[in-house]
């Protein structure tokens, strides 16, 4: 497969191309209040959606009056995304190598940094920081280990373990990576190795899925605020 700067690239998402409109619905449930959370904290500015997929969070993100650029290696996600008629621009990037300098308010990344490889992780986060403004807010959203076992976090952690599981049939370093991420803290512990301060944190789903906004500098790591928003069933 070809992809739109003209080279070979592997897509694991092309083989599930046929379920990824199934796959929407649940991803749509199941993240509508991180997401929601985000599209608040975000309303109006301009974005970088970092792995945007099949743009569930791009289309939120416009519907707010946000100016968006979505990008993603994966053209058949791209390819998804734009069968929406989203108002954003979607572009076919490795997000280790954004060309991006200082243009964003903000950028987003929204369930990919668990299935990437930690370097990989790593170099997309600093990509993501040059690519936004010198004041700007580097969000994410993903997995996390709750700090409480509940029913609820038991039974998010099981659908989350089903779902990564099924990554094995055609991705399976997906699931190695999920893997690792979760046994070295998840979202919430990854973050603060990044030495970046971790301005706000939301939990959801019992405390396994978590949005963290962070600021440009360390000084003032500890004087995040931390909330806990349990989706409703
Ligand atoms: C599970 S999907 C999540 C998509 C979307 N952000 C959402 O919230 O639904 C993860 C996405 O990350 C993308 N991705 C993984 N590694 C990437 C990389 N190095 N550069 C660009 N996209 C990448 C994949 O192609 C996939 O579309």
């Amino acid at each position: 497969m070809k992809d739109e700067q003209g080279s070979q690239s592997f897509d694991p998402y092309r083989s599930i191309d046929q379920n990824l409109n199934s796959g929407d619905a649940i991803n749509r449930w199941l993240l509508l209040r991180p997401r929601q959370r985000i599209v608040q904290l975000l309303k109006g500015q301009r974005i970088l959606d970092v792995c945007c997929g099949t743009g569930n969070m791009t289309e939120m993100l416009v519907a707010a009056r946000c100016q968006v650029v979505g990008i993603d290696s994966s053209r058949t996600m791209l390819s998804h995304a734009r069968q929406k008629h989203i108002a954003a621009e979607f572009k076919q990037m490795d997000a280790t190598q954004l060309p991006f300098n200082q243009e964003f308010d903000a950028a987003v990344i929204s369930i990919a940094l668990h299935e990437m490889l930690p370097q990989v992780r790593e170099k997309v986060w600093e990509s993501m920081q040059r690519a936004v403004l010198s004041n700007g807010r580097l969000i994410a959203l993903d997995f996390a280990v709750p700090e409480r076992n509940s029913l609820m976090s038991r039974f998010a952690s099981r659908l989350i373990e089903q779902d990564e599981r099924e990554t094995l049939n055609y991705h399976p370093e997906h699931y190695e990576n999920f893997q690792e991420f979760m046994r070295n803290g998840g979202l919430i512990s990854w973050l603060y190795k990044q030495d970046q301060p971790l301005e706000e944190e939301y939990c959801f789903w019992g405390g396994t899925l978590a949005v963290v906004v962070t600021g440009q500098s360390v000084s003032d790591r500890d004087s995040r605020t931390t909330s806990t928003e349990e989706q409703s069933k």
